[in-house]
């Protein structure tokens, strides 16, 4: 398939530097050379196209993966290393319903509604309206918007929905909303939450342990990179440290 006007594609330099643009008329500039992307229509992905200058540019189509690591943000974000786990732990997929609170920039909530497919929902709250303004942006800019119902509320003590099949926390003090996470989950669903500090996992256990949650888990995941020269394979210098830890627990009746 052709590249069209308003499609999103990554175009990278010869020293392996990605760009996620959206084929306009246009010109786009780089430390190495500029293109103007208008000529890029009609073309098929994985081929060079040559800049002004005669730098060349591979064109690459963008996945999920790309679009959350340029995602305009306002608040952190959650990770795609983080994302990939949480999705697979709260079983997040074609006409799931899901509630999240603390959408932030909405690297997660664009996601969760890109697993969710046409007949999920993704229910999104967030307490303030600028954030949400960029929510709307980044998933317009990934034609998402459909699947997502955003909640411009400060939740305090209970969400609207109920039956939902699973509930993810990315908020300062997520214990509060346990007990309301509680209420919202189908019984045997997942309910998840980030937290920076160690301290905040301890909140968050003591509060888990008082309601009728089961499997239990905190976990931290750590991505390490490695240079890809087949003579010297070896980690990269530097990686990312610390992001969050996730923690997970299962909704039953009665403890
Ligand atoms: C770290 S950000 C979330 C980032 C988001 N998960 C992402 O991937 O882009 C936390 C957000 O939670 C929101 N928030 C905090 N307490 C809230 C509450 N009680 N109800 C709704 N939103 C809340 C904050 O305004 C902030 O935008």
């Amino acid at each position: 398939m052709c590249v069209k006007e308003r499609d999103w594609v990554i175009l990278q330099t010869s020293d392996g530097k990605n760009y996620l643009v959206e084929v306009k008329s246009q010109t786009f500039h780089t430390h190495k050379d500029s293109l103007f992307l208008g000529e890029l229509i009609g073309r098929k992905f994985g081929e060079v196209v040559y800049g002004k200058r005669g730098e060349k540019f591979f064109l690459l189509r963008p996945t999920l993966f790309d679009f959350l690591m340029k995602v305009e943000r306002a608040t952190q974000i959650i990770y795609p290393k983080d994302i990939g786990y949480i999705l697979l732990k709260l079983g997040i997929g074609p006409d799931k319903i899901v509630l999240e609170c603390g959408a932030g920039s909405g690297a997660l909530t664009l996601a969760m509604a890109y697993m969710v497919g046409e007949k999920g929902k993704v229910i999104s709250y967030e307490k303030e309206a600028k954030f949400l303004e960029i929510v709307k942006k980044n998933l317009q800019k990934v034609k998402l918007s459909e699947r997502v119902i955003l909640k411009n509320v400060e939740v305090k003590e209970k969400f609207d929905e109920k039956e939902v099949d699973a509930v993810f926390l990315d908020l300062k003090e997520p214990w509060f909303l346990i007990e309301a996470s509680w209420q919202a989950l189908k019984s045997g669903s997942t309910l998840g939450i980030i937290v920076p500090t160690t301290n905040q996992i301890s909140q968050c256990l003591k509060i888990l342990e008082k309601y009728p949650f089961v499997d239990i888990e905190v976990v931290e995941i750590l991505v390490r990179k490695y240079k890809t020269n087949p003579e010297r394979i070896r980690p990269e210098d530097r990686m990312v440290a610390h992001t969050g830890f996730l923690i997970f627990a299962k909704k039953v009746n009665e403890k």
